[in-house]
């Protein structure tokens, strides 16, 4: 479905919109000057300038189709909110509600954004276009505006075939740009087009001084709904869905101080946090079990927070609890110990892992030694943390994944890298390898974490880990 089909075009039988000529030249006249609001370069554009040049210095002669992506449907004539890809919103500095359809294009002389420009009041689309029309929408920005913010030249997005000369490569997300583009160069290049793919992920792995800023806000909102969440368990353990109820009190947060959320909440209590990606949140929340909260603020920017906690829901840990609780907590500090410039990035798992095998062994879990288990081949440990320790994060919450493996999973740890720590155990309900005390325990601890100089900061170390912390920081909210 293109952007530039009009909503009422899908959706013909129950239109009401009057057609008569009359109506037409009646509602496009007598419109005073639109108030319009000054539009100021945005403190973002010289960093994207910078890494547009750090792309383009990487395809010498080459134009780089980067498109925003299309709105997608949700059914009908209403569509999902627009969220632009991570490639066009580093790139560009835009993103959020901002700009379905529009292309940036890279080199080799210059860089241009494409944009639908906004329908002239002689038109019929601006107040018969639910999708792009100032009477559905709002007003849109003009090219000339869009240039300011940006610092980029604009031009009429229904020009770009016309300007797609030359070799060219695109970033495929977008179906209507991708065949554009092939259709222009004759040939469907997927091998160069994945190059280009890797390489707007990979230079995401490093952030500069703008995202470390907005990955701070991020997690400074995050920390916020952890807080909220907190403060609504009385009515989280009153409500038959309490899961539902911790979901919505962190998604007014992230709704209200940022865009989103920056993935579906997990809000998983009791035997519910065993399941990694438990995001149905349709649970009651019970006294003495725990709560796993998975949730993180996407910033207005689009920079998103990943945390977890596990917090006991009546305020305090069981024995039990606080023992898988500390193991975990212990195998986080060992990956925090390790990340430092220098380290591979698989090492801050692996030193997590050493932690989690150790206990598990102690508590008489593996039928092996923890040193035989680490083993590449062996690896009993993973049955109670099948995920990995860290993931790159940013405008993506698993940031970068297209870069290659040698700068991702082998990759050296760089200040400014920023990723998650988070090693968990998660003992499913039906696990006859456990003892039952065990059974339907799982813990999981998350923290973002920006590689330093000399080491690394713990973006959320305002968020409380250490058990007893927990507890007093629920207290106090109480
Ligand atoms: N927070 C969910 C994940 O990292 O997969
Ligand atoms: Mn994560």
């Amino acid at each position: 479905m293109s952007d530039s089909q009009p909503l009422d075009e899908r959706v013909t039988n129950r239109s009401l919109r009057p057609d008569s000529p009359v109506f037409l030249a009646w509602v496009t006249s007598g419109w005073g000057a639109r108030v319009g609001q000054t539009v100021q370069r945005s403190a973002v554009a010289d960093f994207a300038a910078q890494r547009r040049a750090r792309l383009a210095e990487r395809f010498p002669g080459v134009r780089l189709v980067v498109p925003a992506g299309s709105r997608k449907v949700r059914s009908n004539d209403t569509d999902y909110r627009f969220r632009a890809h991570a490639a066009f919103a580093h790139l560009t500095g835009l993103g959020g509600e901002h700009e379905p359809g529009a292309v940036l294009t890279i080199g080799p002389d210059e860089h241009r954004l494409y944009l639908r420009p906004p329908a002239g009041r002689e038109t019929p689309e601006f107040f018969a276009d639910a999708r792009s029309g100032e009477f559905w929408v709002g007003p849109r920005p003009t090219l000339e505006d869009m240039a300011v913010a940006t610092g980029l030249r604009t031009a009429d997005l229904a020009g770009l075939r016309d300007d797609l000369a030359g070799p060219l490569l695109v970033v495929r997300h977008d179906d209507a740009v991708t065949a554009m583009v092939d259709e222009v160069r004759g040939t469907h290049d997927a091998d160069g087009d994945d190059a280009l793919h890797e390489a707007v992920s990979e230079l995401r792995l490093v952030k500069d001084a703008y995202e470390i800023d907005q990955m701070r806000q991020a997690v400074a909102a995050t920390i916020a709904g952890f807080t909220d969440v907190v403060r609504a368990l009385p009515r989280a353990l009153a409500h038959p869905r309490g899961e539902r109820v911790v979901e919505a009190t962190f998604g007014a947060r992230a709704r209200t101080e940022g865009n989103t959320v920056g993935y579906a909440t997990i809000a998983a209590a009791g035997p519910h946090a065993t399941t990694l990606h438990w995001t149905d949140n349709d649970g009651p929340v019970r006294r003495g079990d725990l709560l796993l909260l998975d949730a993180g603020v996407e910033a207005q920017s689009l920079y998103t927070a990943d945390l977890t906690r596990t917090l006991p829901v009546g305020g305090q840990y069981s024995p039990v609890q606080r023992q898988v609780y500390q193991a975990v907590l212990d195998a986080a500090d060992a990956a925090f110990a390790v990340a430092a410039p220098g380290t591979r990035f698989r090492d801050v798992h692996e030193a997590a892992m050493g932690v989690l095998a150790d206990r598990l062994a102690q508590w008489g879990l593996l039928p092996v030694a923890p040193e035989v288990a680490l083993q590449p081949d062996q690896q009993h440990h993973r049955r109670w943390m099948v995920h990995g320790t860290s993931h790159h994060l940013g405008l993506d919450v698993h940031d970068c994944a297209q870069a290659r493996r040698e700068l991702y999973l082998d990759g050296i740890l760089q200040p400014g890298m920023v990723f998650t720590i988070e090693p968990g155990l998660y003992f499913q309900p039906d696990d006859l390898l456990v003892p039952e005390q065990l059974r339907g325990i799982g813990v999981r601890i998350e923290d973002d974490v920006l590689v330093t100089a000399d080491g690394c900061e713990n973006l959320s170390a305002g968020l409380p880990r250490q058990a007893a912390a927990v507890e007093a920081w629920m207290a106090s909210l109480a």
